[in-house]
């Protein structure tokens, strides 16, 4: 089998369907290093002393894992010199990172979560990194906050990476979904899969169940429908997985199908869901959608959300097409 490279795809792509500026191009190559960097560091677990908590709180009032930080700073250092950006934004950061003023600055902006999964840290488990690429508003290399307010769909590129038995990266530029996987020896991303696409239809669904007596009436019966199995209203067996790492659930979805749900709850009404639109929801979505799945919020086509903070939260369906459509019909209803 001929060997693709990452850096061969992004250059075909560029050439043949036009869909990858050579700035874009240049981008997505230091966002994969960095997470090759990133999977170096989590391969080395105890023994490079990247494990545990690093004592302090992100500005989602979360606990900060060494690795949230480590890999948000590695995310950083590498993009902050290679000219294709105009500012970055984190999970881990409260205001965004302009790019310092000694390096000369490009008409992109990154999003990223830097280290998801972090509940998976510790204990060996898969986790990843999750990354959107918007464009700054022309001409503006000092963008504000209020410029990172775009809808999903104003995505040119997002991916993620999984670090787990293998590392992977799930890469869209709006022209399908590929996935490529690291070899370690030669350190280079090698192209495995071209073009993923979700099943419509699905026997498995992801969310989790602890939350069960807090759901909103539509979630519990769309997922009491397929708990009732073969004699119930869906006529068919379901099973459950939860990874509790988004990045591992929705490559699940993408390889063999399914449905991702991070619903809103009644324990805090304001709080619209857990995860972030801006460098979780909208990336995995825009991925999800290129290879022919769906992603709502329960309401709305999740890539159509005007977002208003930059840390904003949204309920998540996202996965196999019927599927979604169906739980967010039952909100409709
Ligand atoms: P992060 O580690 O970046 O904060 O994200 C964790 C997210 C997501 O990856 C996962 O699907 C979800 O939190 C798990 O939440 P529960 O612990 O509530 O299951
Ligand atoms: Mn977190
Ligand atoms: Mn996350
Ligand atoms: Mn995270």
């Amino acid at each position: 089998m001929k060997r693709v490279s990452l850096t061969q795809y992004l250059v075909e792509e560029q050439r043949l369907n036009n869909s990858i500026p050579a700035e874009l191009r240049l981008l997505i190559e230091v966002v994969a290093r960095a997470c090759k960097t990133i999977s170096h560091a989590v391969g080395k677990g105890a023994l490079g002393e990247v494990l545990g908590s690093a004592g302090s709180e992100n500005v989602q009032g979360e606990v900060q894992k060494k690795l949230d930080i480590l890999s948000n700073e590695i995310l950083l250092e590498a993009n902050e010199w290679g000219g294709h950006l105009a500012a970055m934004a984190s999970e881990e950061m409260e205001t965004i990172h302009q790019i310092p003023n000694r390096y000369p600055k490009g008409e992109y902006m990154l999003l990223f979560d830097p280290l998801d999964g972090s509940s998976n840290i510790d204990v060996n488990v898969s986790i990843g990194t999750i990354f959107s690429v918007l464009k700054a508003p022309d001409g503006m290399t000092t963008p504000t906050e209020q410029d990172f307010m775009q809808p999903g769909s104003k995505q040119v590129a997002a991916g993620y990476a999984v670090y787990g038995p293998q590392t992977v990266l799930v890469l869209t530029t709006g022209n399908g979904v590929n996935c490529f996987t690291l070899d370690r020896e030669m350190g280079s991303w090698v192209l495995t899969q071209r073009n993923m696409q979700i099943p419509a239809d699905t026997k498995e669904f992801a969310i989790n169940a602890s939350n069960t007596r807090h759901w909103y009436p539509p979630v519990t019966r769309y997922v009491d429908e397929m708990l009732a199995g073969s004699t119930g209203p869906r006529g068919k067996e379901f099973n459950m997985r939860w990874i509790a790492s988004m990045v591992a659930d929705v490559h699940r979805i993408l390889n063999r199908g399914g449905i991702f749900m991070y619903p809103a709850d009644k324990r805090e009404p304001d709080k619209a869901g857990k995860l972030r639109l801006m460098y979780e929801a909208n990336p995995m979505s825009f991925i999800v959608e290129q290879a022919g799945g769906a992603s709502t919020n329960g309401k709305q086509r999740m890539l159509d959300i005007q977002p208003t903070a930059l840390h904003q939260r949204v309920a998540v369906f996202l996965g196999s097409k019927n599927e979604v459509e169906r739980v967010t019909q039952y909100h409709q209803e």
